[in-house]
């Protein structure tokens, strides 16, 4: 992972309002989807259809996969889907931080697009899981995502 990646036990800056929220990308595979399941939170999900468009107005987590051709930091890791949500400045402002997942398999370009858009809008990446995560990866997300909202 790239060494100046924000991580959030560093991270001083601006934490999420209002309730817990989170917004995925999920192909057709449908991986990040039942990941996001588990983890039981209010959720909304980035349409594979780049014809229908999502805005969002309250602060969220966005969970994404990563689709790239693997290499080290290659921009075509971000899903055009999620590329196209956050190109709206209200979405974008909304993100307070990121969470990706991916396949170790693409070796330097696990689950790269976590730290493309922690660097990208300068948010916290909070957490990097496999395919559809273990049950300590859903525990630790909740967990992760509670702290971050300073909720009890
Ligand atoms: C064409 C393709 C490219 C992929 N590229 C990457 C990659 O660059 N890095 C990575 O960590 N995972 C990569 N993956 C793995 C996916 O991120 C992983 O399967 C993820 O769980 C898919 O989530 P989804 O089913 O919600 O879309 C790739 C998968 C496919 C099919």
């Amino acid at each position: 992972m790239p060494k100046d990646v924000i991580k959030i036990n560093n991270w001083n800056g601006a934490k999420p309002s209002g309730e817990i929220f989170v917004i995925y990308f999920s192909s057709l595979s449908n991986n990040t989807h039942r990941f996001v399941e588990k983890i039981n939170v209010p959720s909304q999900r980035i349409d594979v259809n780049l014809e229908k468009k999502l805005l969002v107005n309250q602060d969220f987590v966005l969970i994404t996969p990563t689709y790239g051709g693997g290499g080290d930091d290659d921009e075509g890791s971000v899903p055009i889907q999620v590329k196209k949500f956050l190109n709206e400045k209200n979405n974008r402002d909304h993100c307070k931080g990121v969470i990706a997942s991916g396949n170790t398999n693409f070796g330097n370009g696990f689950a790269l697009a976590g730290p493309i858009i922690s660097k990208k809008l300068n948010v916290p990446l909070l957490y990097q899981f496999e395919l559809l995560g273990t049950s300590e990866d859903v525990n630790r997300i909740k967990e992760i995502l509670k702290n971050f909202w300073g909720k009890k």
